[in-house]
C-alpha cells in the first residue's frame, strides 16, 4: 500500500497525493446549510470561490445542494479536471448507495465525483457500501473511495474485513477537537486527514485566547482557526457563503503562527461543535 504523507497547504494550489495515487487539494469551500436555489447562496458562493482560486469544493447527499454546487462550477467556466469535488452518502447500503450516487451525479451534472466518502460508520453496512463504491470507482464514476467519521474501530473493521484502504476520513478538527488516536491511525496507515468545522461552527470565533492570538496577528479568529488546520497538516473546508469571508478565509498562507500559538492552541480543552459518530460501535 502505497503512504500518504501528511502536507502542508503553502498556497491555494497546494496538493496531496492520496494512498490510490489520485492528486487532490489541500484546501477548499465547505458547503453545509449554503442555501439552495436557482442562482442561490450555495451556488454562487462556490463560484465566487473557485473564481479565488478555491479548487475544492465539498458537499453531501444531506446538504441538499448538490445541483446547486454543479451549476456553481459550471457558471465557473473552468476545465472539469481543475476542480475537485467531493460529496457522501448518507445513509448505508449496497442497493443504496448505487441509486443514490446516480441521484447525486445527475443533480451535480458534472460527469464524475472526484472523492465519494460514507458520511457516517453510525448505521452500520459499512462494509457492503464500502464494496458498491469500489465498483463505483471501477466504472470510472468516482476517482477516488473514503469515509467520514470514521473512528479507529471503523477503520479496522474495513480493514478485518479484506477492504482496500479509504483514501481519506473527514472528521470533525478544529484545536478544541484534535482527536489524536484517529489522527495518527490514518497517518500510520496512509489515510489523508480531512478536517470538518474547522472554524467551530462559528461558536468559538469570540473565545478570548482566540482573540488574543488573532489581535497579535491582525488576523481574524477565523483565519487563526484555518491557520492551525493548515499548519497541523490537515486538508481543511471552511465554510462560507459570504463572498468577502471565502475571500478572507483562503488569505491563510503568507504568513503563520507562533509555536506559542500552536501550543496555546493544542492545549485547549476537549470540546465539540456537532455530532461525534467517531465513537459510535462497528456494526459492520
Ligand atoms: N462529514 C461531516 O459529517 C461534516 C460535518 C460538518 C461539516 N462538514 C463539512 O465541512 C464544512 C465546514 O464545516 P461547517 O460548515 O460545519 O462549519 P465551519 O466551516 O467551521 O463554520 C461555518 C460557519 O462559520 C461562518 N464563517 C465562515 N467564515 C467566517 C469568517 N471569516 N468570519 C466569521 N464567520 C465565518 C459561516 O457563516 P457564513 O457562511 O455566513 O460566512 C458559518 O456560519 C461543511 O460546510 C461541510 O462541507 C462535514
Amino acid at each position: 500500500m502505497k503512504k500518504a504523507m501528511a502536507s502542508i497547504a503553502t498556497g491555494l494550489t497546494s496538493t496531496i497525493k492520496l494512498n490510490d495515487g489520485v492528486i487532490m487539494p489541500l484546501f477548499g469551500l465547505g458547503s453545509y446549510l449554503s442555501e439552495s436555489g436557482q442562482g442561490g447562496q450555495a451556488e454562487r458562493a462556490v463560484t465566487h470561490a473557485l473564481s479565488k482560486g478555491y479548487k475544492l469544493i465539498d458537499t453531501a447527499e444531506f446538504y441538499g445542494n448538490e445541483a446547486d454546487v454543479g451549476r456553481g462550477i459550471r457558471n465557473g467556466g473552468m476545465k472539469r479536471e481543475d476542480v475537485f469535488v467531493v460529496t457522501k452518502l448518507w445513509e448505508n447500503g449496497y442497493n443504496r448507495c448505487k441509486k443514490i450516487f446516480n441521484k447525486s451525479l445527475k443533480m451535480l451534472d458534472i460527469g464524475y465525483v472526484d472523492l465519494y466518502l460514507i458520511h457516517s460508520p453510525s448505521s452500520g453496512k459499512c462494509v457492503e457500501t464500502y464494496k458498491a463504491m469500489l465498483e463505483l470507482k471501477q466504472e470510472g464514476l468516482v476517482r477516488s473511495v473514503g469515509v467520514s467519521n470514521f473512528g479507529v474501530q471503523h477503520l479496522e473493521g474495513l480493514r478485518k474485513a479484506g477492504l482496500p484502504t479509504p483514501s481519506v476520513n473527514q472528521i470533525e478538527l478544529h484545536p478544541w477537537q484534535q482527536k489524536t488516536e484517529i489522527v495518527d491511525y490514518c497517518r500510520k496507515n496512509g489515510i489523508t486527514v480531512m478536517g470538518y468545522s474547522p472554524l467551530t461552527k462559528g461558536q468559538k470565533l469570540l473565545d478570548k485566547t482566540l482573540l488574543e492570538i488573532a489581535k497579535r496577528h491582525n488576523k481574524s479568529t477565523a483565519q487563526i482557526l484555518i491557520r492551525w488546520s493548515v499548519g497541523q497538516g490537515f486538508i481543511t473546508i471552511p465554510k462560507s457563503s459570504d463572498p468577502g469571508r471565502i475571500e478572507q478565509n483562503a488569505d491563510v498562507f503568507s504568513w503563520s503562527l507562533d509555536q506559542n500559538d500552536v501550543e496555546t492552541l493544542n492545549g485547549v480543552p476537549d470540546w465539540s461543535c456537532t455530532w461525534n459518530p467517531c465513537k459510535s460501535p462497528w456494526k459492520g
